[in-house]
């Protein structure tokens, strides 16, 4: 008999813990049913940002005060973003036709940093049929009078001012630059939050020396990014009352594995999704049941947690004495070599 892959994420029942994270992949409505049919058990649907949200209803209130001819003009203010995720309108007609078309849970996600107005969006989010809402909470803080406490502070209030809106769950996607996650971790579980998905994978700024311009540049992950979530995963699961899920750099069923193992209840893809198409999920759950089932775990529940850093017997695996040790085994190594 087949391992039980079932796993719970957010209070979401899902068939097996292979999630399609949020990117173009998930735009569609064919690429969503590809996806669903390889085995994804759960889709989130590419960001809608606050400032598109801002922008709509700044434009409808421009059109109703001063007509018509106004509306050309502000549409170019925010318009190549409405080329990767619709625009807000459409984006509740995509979540509508998404929950049509699949079986799976659709979670729509909101990418926003202020907790102003356009926060009521969730709701029409959720009444559009979303089976939970991912915040993402991306920004780049360049105010060198904004205190990383006032930062945390907004991203709390914003975190529970959508929580407030809401009836179904709510999932918060950070990034991993926090002085002491520990802490921004359980007090983003205490403003409501009732998942948490690490990380988000900044993309950085480059520079043209042809053209001498600055551009985003866009690389797909490498699985030397999963260690990342995975040591936070480990170090939070059991501690902080939330769902888990992984986020960057999964590649292969090993890494999917390792997630888990760490604690993890959801493994999230968008790099290896778009690199290798959505039939790598029918490989990589076939990978995963099988050593599932080699290693003798009843079930992915069983499984979850076990090498966390409360249950893998060596809690300073996951702290700065690993560093020392990994620098000791380096050199050794080195001089073995010459
Ligand atoms: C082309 C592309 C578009 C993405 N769009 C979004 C998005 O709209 N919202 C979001 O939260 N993350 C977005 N992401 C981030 C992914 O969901 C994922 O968290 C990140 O890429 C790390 O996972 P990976 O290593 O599997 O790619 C995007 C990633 C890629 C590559």
């Amino acid at each position: 008999m087949s391992p039980d892959l079932r796993t719970t994420y957010l209070g979401l029942q899902l068939k097996s813990p292979l999630v399609a994270s949020a990117s173009p992949l998930t735009g569609t409505l064919d690429s969503l049913k590809a996806l669903e049919e390889a085995g994804a058990a759960a889709v989130i649907l590419p960001s809608l940002f606050e400032e598109q949200i801002e922008h709509e209803e700044t434009t409808v209130h421009d059109m109703l005060e001063q007509g018509v001819h106004s509306f050309g003009e502000a549409l170019t203010y925010f318009p190549e973003m409405d080329d990767y995720n619709t625009g807000p309108g459409a984006y509740l007609e995509h979540v509508a036709a998404a929950k049509e078309a699949l079986s799976i849970p659709v979670i729509a996600s909101i990418n926003g940093v202020t907790p102003g107005g356009w926060v009521r969006y969730a709701e029409l989010l959720q009444e559009a049929g979303a089976d939970a809402i991912e915040l993402n909470v991306y920004a780049v803080e360049t105010d060198r009078y904004a205190s990383s406490a006032s930062v945390e502070d907004r991203t709390l209030r914003l975190v529970s001012k959508v929580r407030g809106a809401l009836d179904v769950p709510l999932a918060v996607k950070v990034g991993p630059y926090y002085t002491a996650f520990a802490n921004t971790a359980s007090r983003l579980a205490d403003a409501g939050a009732a998942g948490l998905v690490l990380f988000n994978r900044f993309l950085q700024p480059d520079i043209d020396l042809e053209t001498m311009t600055v551009r985003p540049e866009l690389h797909l992950s490498t699985n030397d990014e999963m260690r990342l979530p995975l040591r936070w995963i480990a170090i939070l699961r059991g501690r902080v009352p939330v769902s888990l899920a992984a986020t960057s750099g999964v590649q292969t069923k090993d890494d999917v594995l390792k997630l888990l193992l760490a604690g993890a209840d959801v493994v999230m893809l968008a790099s290896a999704l778009l690199r290798e198409g959505p039939g790598l999920l029918r490989e990589l759950t076939a990978g995963v049941s099988e050593w599932v089932e080699e290693r003798e775990y009843a079930s992915i529940e069983q499984l979850k947690g076990s090498m966390s850093q409360e249950t893998c017997g060596d809690p300073r695996a996951f702290e700065r004495a690993q560093y020392v040790r990994a620098l000791v085994d380096y050199q050794s190594h080195a001089r073995k070599g010459n």
